[in-house]
Parts: C-alpha cells; sequence; structure tokens
C-alpha cells in the first residue's frame, strides 16, 4: 500500500476541483474532483445592522427601559436578568422596524433551505400545482435583554417559534478575570448543539462560542440550545431577543381558491 501525504489545505476550503494527491514514489499523482459535503446541522446567520435600524433600536430600547409601564417580558424568559422588558409588535411597525426584521428572517430561512438543499418547498409546490407558494414569517414576540454584572442566561432554547434572533446594541468593557490557562469567554453567547470530541479529533464542532459586537445580529433556529456567560464590570449589555414563526401558504385567498375550482367543475361538465 502506498502511503499518502499530507495534502496542504488552506483553512475554510471546502471544495476543490482539479485536486491533485500525490504517492509515493514521486512520479505517481492522481487529479481527482473532490467536494467535502456538510448535509447536517444547523446554520447560523451573522449579520451587521444598517446604522439607520441600529440607531432606532438604541432609540426605542431607551424609551422603554426609562418607561415605568414597561411590560416585563422576564416571567416568560430563562435568563437570570432582572431588565427583560417586551417590545411590542404595534411599536415595530410604528417605527418602520417590522418588516426589516421579518425580511432578514425570510432571506436567513431561504439561504438555510438552499444550503442544504431542501426539498421540502418543491414537495409543497408539487402538491399545489395551481398555487403559487409564498414563505410567510411572523414576529411573536422580541424583547429587551439588559444585562449587568454578575447576570447570565442559562443553557436554553426558545419556544412558540421556529427562528430566533439575538441583536447587540451595547457591548461593554469587561474587567479580565486573568486566570491562567482559560479561555476568556465572560460576555459570550455560545450555540450548543450536541456534545463533540475536540474539533481536531471529531472534525466537526459541537458548541459555537462568540464575543458580539455592536451592531453584531444572528439567527438561528429556535431549538438550538444556547447560554450567555456573566461578566465584570459596570456597564449594561444590551441585546434584543426575538422569536418568529415562518409557514408556507398559499398566495391565493381561500376565496380565490374556491372561485378557481368552480371554474375548473364547471369546465369538467361540459
Ligand atoms: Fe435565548
Amino acid at each position: 500500500m502506498k502511503k499518502a501525504k499530507t495534502s496542504p489545505l488552506t483553512r475554510g476550503v471546502t471544495e476543490s476541483e482539479g485536486y491533485q494527491l500525490k504517492f509515493e514514489p514521486e512520479e505517481v499523482s492522481f487529479d481527482m474532483n473532490v467536494t467535502l459535503r456538510k448535509p447536517f446541522g444547523p446554520c447560523i446567520m451573522n449579520a451587521q445592522l444598517p446604522v439607520p435600524i441600529y440607531k432606532e433600536m438604541v432609540k426605542v430600547t431607551d424609551e422603554i427601559l426609562a418607561d415605568k409601564k414597561r411590560v416585563n417580558w422576564g416571567p416568560n424568559l430563562a435568563g437570570q436578568i432582572k431588565e427583560e422588558p417586551h417590545i411590542s409588535n404595534e411599536l415595530l411597525l410604528e417605527r418602520d422596524l417590522f418588516g426589516f426584521f421579518n425580511v432578514l428572517t425570510q432571506r436567513y430561512i431561504q439561504e438555510s433551505n438552499a444550503l442544504h438543499g431542501s426539498s421540502g418547498l418543491h414537495e409543497i409546490e408539487r402538491r399545489n400545482p395551481d398555487e403559487t407558494i409564498v414563505l410567510n414569517t411572523n414576529i411573536t414576540s422580541m424583547w429587551i435583554v439588559s444585562q449587568y454584572e454578575n447576570e447570565y442566561n442559562p443553557v436554553h432554547h426558545h419556544t412558540n417559534s421556529t427562528v430566533s434572533g439575538v441583536m447587540y446594541l451595547n457591548v461593554p468593557k469587561f474587567e479580565k478575570r486573568d486566570i491562567y490557562g482559560k479561555k476568556d469567554l465572560d460576555g459570550n453567547i455560545e450555540f450548543v448543539y450536541h456534545a463533540a470530541a475536540e474539533d481536531h479529533f471529531s472534525m466537526e464542532q459541537g458548541a459555537f462560542s462568540v464575543a458580539p459586537k455592536e451592531g453584531d445580529i444572528f439567527l438561528f433556529p429556535s431549538y438550538l440550545l444556547h447560554t450567555v456567560y456573566p461578566f465584570i464590570g459596570e456597564g449594561e449589555r444590551r441585546s434584543v431577543s426575538f422569536n418568529v414563526l415562518h409557514t408556507y401558504q398559499p398566495e391565493r385567498t381561500i376565496e380565490e381558491q374556491e372561485e378557481s375550482s368552480k371554474k375548473k367543475k364547471t369546465r369538467g361538465k361540459k
């Protein structure tokens, strides 16, 4: 058996054409088309909020946090955090923010499905050949997480929704723990998919930890477990989370569908 030499693979490369494997002796080599597929596991969208949206969200959340009549959403949430007020859809509509989050979520769903080659939508279209099927999203809840020193969010997932999002409006300076040999995880959000060995042995990551920056937004499937670590420091770490339910629906109204089937029946009688 000839021994394969280690290929100088570049980080992030998933597909290559004309991939060359050299074997010993040196004169033996093969040109191959090799594709690395990743058919399992969820994908997470990461984007930066457009500046006008970021500024408006800061304004809206400043106003809510200063409002004595703010609605505390905390009892519905996992966070060990005092300030988690609700943001209503009425307010999002009033401030021209509702459409933005719906459209971004739709984009995430479409791109996720395209990435794993989902045939689900084609199947719905096949069963409804006379219909145009549209992706419908609806924000079911949105809330502010105003997190201060020592507060944290235990591992949890979101219910009554299919897609969830989190955006960061303020990230303060954290005091360093400076424990020798330890990773710096304070204030990070960590997504937990499953247990996996060290990534260089299991060749995948079971969890993904991020130090968010102001203006970052992440979208992920609602079932995906995640946690937020506490921090030391005086500032406020302010984020806004939301839940979305998505469905695939025929574009036509029920009345239009009934009208169309009546016409079909009449044509059949002739
Ligand atoms: Fe959460």
